[in-house]
């Protein structure tokens, strides 16, 4: 028997890139490749770029560097390690980074996976291999169906992308250019993968998305369901504890989504929704088609069908022509809407976007200035959210043994850590946490009725626990 071939992946960026690599294992594992921890033992080492920002994919030459020594040095052992890029930046770049760093054998983009094995036999008869056409007809091609054990090790939550690509076209990003056009999944194919999922011990489930809410997969009904109808439709799935998705559009927030959320118990109350600015000058630069006070009217339709909705948001600072009053008004915004937790970014002009090519700039300095103001107001934000979980009780969904020996961490519904000192028989289970204090980001707690912990959960969620 010829012994595994090691296997390293290595992922910059957003979700769907964590989940791609999970199926790039799945594609692989049929050619005999298993996981290593470690790239200079792999015999395929596998970048998973991310070109959203200009930082994230200069880390991919740097990175090619480091890799070429680690080849070479492979090579004086008589043994091949082969180089792939895969993600965003083969996809923006191939020919480019075929160009510029010789190490590389393959490179591959988001809808090609499917074809490595076919693209490695090609590197193995000395071609330097390039696969980032997007298909015409089924986009999601490369999502093998995972075996039992991949599943098992994916542990109690996973994502499941329902839909890939944006049209949105907002002037700052690369996403419909890196990514393509807006493609959803059908219904069946989403239901029958959770299902998998949930047999082998999945209890959560993010649905993932460029543009998640703008689903329009085709129903068993022969129609297009929205994302609202198939959150209805997979919160009937047994033994699915928690249904979480992202990222959404505030112009998608459709009334469908909105009654999910108000009638859906395993739907968290938690939703990630980029604004990116509370300037309306700055939102029409954007080509965001939304104007600060649309964004308050989607925030006030959730809060109006759950009280206890919490939200997270993408914020960018210095886009061109961005002024001390139109920075002000992201302020305000961000002040008025009460963020349990933001991502904030300076603006990074992304070659072949249509914002690069503003020739009124905001100076790095004046950048650096106001993602500090504004990373300041998130900061207590995110703070005053995480105390007042303290002396709460909250449902956790435990995940794992946690580094501290004896404690198990989990999740809140609104994702914050929530540690506590228990049998890791709870993993996998949802039960209510007293909340005595937090360290960092980090929620400490103790179970809150240690004898009759299922009975609690059953009161707050339909679906059946420990099955
Ligand atoms: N510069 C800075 N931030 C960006 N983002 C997307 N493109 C850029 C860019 N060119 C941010 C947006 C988006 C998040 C994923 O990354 O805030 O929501
Ligand atoms: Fe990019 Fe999101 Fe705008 Fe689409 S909606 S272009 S993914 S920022």
């Amino acid at each position: 028997m010829t012994p595994p071939r090691k296997l390293h992946i290595k992922s910059y960026g957003c979700q769907m890139n964590v989940y791609d690599a999970q199926r790039m294992v799945d594609t692989l594992q049929p050619e005999g490749f298993v996981e290593t921890a470690s790239a200079e033992d792999a015999d395929l080492v596998i970048l998973n770029t991310c070109h959203i920002r200009e930082k994230a994919s200069e880390k991919v030459y740097s990175e090619l560097g480091r890799l070429r020594l680690a080849k070479d040095e492979a090579a004086r052992g008589g043994r091949t390690m082969r180089i792939a890029v895969a993600g965003c930046v083969a996809q923006a770049e191939g020919e480019e980074i075929v160009a510029r760093a010789p190490v590389v054998d393959i490179v591959v983009g988001p809808q090609s996976y499917h074809h490595l094995p076919d693209l490695l036999k090609r590197a193995g008869g000395g071609e330097r291999a390039i696969a980032t056409e997007f298909p015409a007809d089924d986009k999601f091609g490369y999502l093998a169906k995972p075996k039992p054990e991949t599943i098992r090790a994916r542990g109690v939550s996973a994502f499941v992308t329902v839909q890939e690509g944006c049209d949105k076209f907002c002037t700052f990003c690369v996403v419909p250019y890196t990514r393509g056009s807006e493609m959803s999944r059908p219904v069946g194919r989403i239901v029958d993968e959770i299902r998998d999922l949930t047999e082998n011990g999945v209890r959560e489930i993010t649905l993932i998305g460029q543009n998640v809410n703008a689903y329009h997969g085709e129903g068993p009904d022969g129609r297009s369901w929205t994302l609202g109808r198939l959150l209805y439709r997979l919160a009937e799935i047994p033994g699915l504890a928690r249904i979480r998705y992202s990222t959404s559009h505030p112009n998608d927030v459709d009334d469908s989504l909105i009654a999910a959320h108000r009638d859906l118990p395993a739907l968290m109350p938690f939703i990630h929704l980029p604004v990116q600015s509370g300037s309306d000058r700055i939102l029409a630069a954007m080509n965001r088609k939304h104007r600060a006070i649309d964004y308050h009217k989607v925030i006030d339709r959730f809060r109006a069908a759950r009280q206890d909705i919490a939200f997270s948001s993408d914020f960018i600072v210095g886009f061109p022509g961005e002024t001390e009053e139109d920075f002000r008004a992201t302020l305000a915004l961000v002040a008025q809407i009460g963020y349990a937790a933001a991502y904030s970014f300076k603006y990074s002009p992304r070659p072949g976007t249509p914002a690069a090519e503003i020739r009124e700039t905001v100076s790095l300095s004046e950048m650096d200035a106001r993602l500090e103001r504004l990373q300041a107001l998130i900061d207590s934000q995110q703070s005053a959210f995480n105390k007042a979980a303290i002396g709460t009780v909250v449902d956790v969904l435990f995940e794992r043994p946690a580094r501290n020996p004896g404690q198990i961490v989990g999740r809140t519904a609104y994702l914050q850590p929530a540690h506590v000192m228990a049998s890791p028989d709870i993993i996998g289970q949802v039960l209510p946490i007293r909340i005595d204090s937090l360290e960092r980001y980090s929620l400490l707690g103790e179970l809150a009725s240690p004898a009759a912990p299922q009975n609690t959960q059953a009161a707050a969620s339909p679906v059946i626990i420990g099955a």
